[in-house]
């Protein structure tokens, strides 16, 4: 694999959700040139089993591969538990990056309160998301909540709404209390919902938290440790979906320059 600074980045997700995070690498590093595949054909990830999350994530990778990337965000929690380790090590020189909840910064931001963790249920099973819980669990309460049906909300373009909100009340507030201090968003497609989460939670002092922006920094991290960063080039980004579905790129562009909380 021999990589130069003048190819692209090739990012993916199971669906619209990664978005949140490429929007945070173009910020970062204008001068890029970016490649996203949401694989919104086999979408949802979140409750299928890991195998099958796994095969799914190397067919995409596969064909960012075969358009020359440098660099790789994994923007999917789900595929990040289920194959970024297996794909370090298929793939050792290529930098990679995979993104998990935020469960650190919300720790060490807070005061010991209770902290959500909106998840698909996969991410919440993996041995992964285990070992990040048990790193913590003794410095704040938190509460693992798998968000069964959420993703689809944001791949339909329903960003609010009644529905929406009658899932939030369904499924999220049950768990909140006055010691509620923050809500991790643990899968890449919930940082759309933040402004309905907001409504949502109404004047409740709850910050929501996602780890974005740290895995769009992380990746720039790799790319100039391995010397791929690009310079004097005014960037572009692509978008294509493994969906035959034309409104789903649409959406996209519509995710990937709108405004969020
Ligand atoms: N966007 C994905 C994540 O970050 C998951 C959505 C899904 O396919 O279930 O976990």
């Amino acid at each position: 694999m021999i990589l130069n600074s003048e190819q692209p980045i090739g990012f993916m997700d199971s669906g619209l959700g990664g978005i949140s995070v490429l929007r945070e690498a173009v910020r970062l590093m204008p001068e890029e040139d970016f490649i996203y595949i949401g694989d919104s054909a086999h979408a949802p990830y979140g409750t299928r089993p890991r195998e099958e999350i796994r095969a799914l994530t190397y067919a995409v990778v596969e064909q960012l591969l075969d358009r020359g990337i440098k660099g790789l965000a994994v923007a999917c929690n789900t595929a990040t538990g289920a194959a970024v380790a297996s794909l370090r090590q298929r793939y050792p020189q290529l930098p990679l990056v995979g993104i998990e909840p935020a469960i650190k910064p919300a720790v060490e931001s807070g005061e010991g309160g209770r902290i959500l963790v909106m998840a698909t249920p996969m991410t919440i099973r993996q041995e992964k998301f285990g070992r990040l819980l048990a790193r913590y669990q003794d410095q704040a309460e938190i509460i693992p909540i798998p968000c069964e049906g959420l993703m689809e909300f944001v791949e339909a373009g329903t960003l609010k709404g009644e529905q929406l909100d009658a899932y939030l009340e369904r499924v999220v507030g049950p768990y909140l209390n006055d010691r509620t201090e923050s809500i991790v968003l643990g899968c890449t497609h919930y940082p759309f919902l933040r402004r309905e989460l907001r409504a949502f939670l109404k004047d409740r002092k709850v910050a929501l938290i996602d780890g974005s922006f740290g895995t769009a920094r992380e990746l720039k991290r790799r790319l100039s440790v391995a010397g791929l960063l690009r310079n004097g080039h005014k960037g572009t980004v692509t978008i294509e979906n493994t969906s035959e579905d034309p409104e789903l790129i649409r959406r996209s562009y519509e995710l990937l320059n709108m405004d969020l909380d």
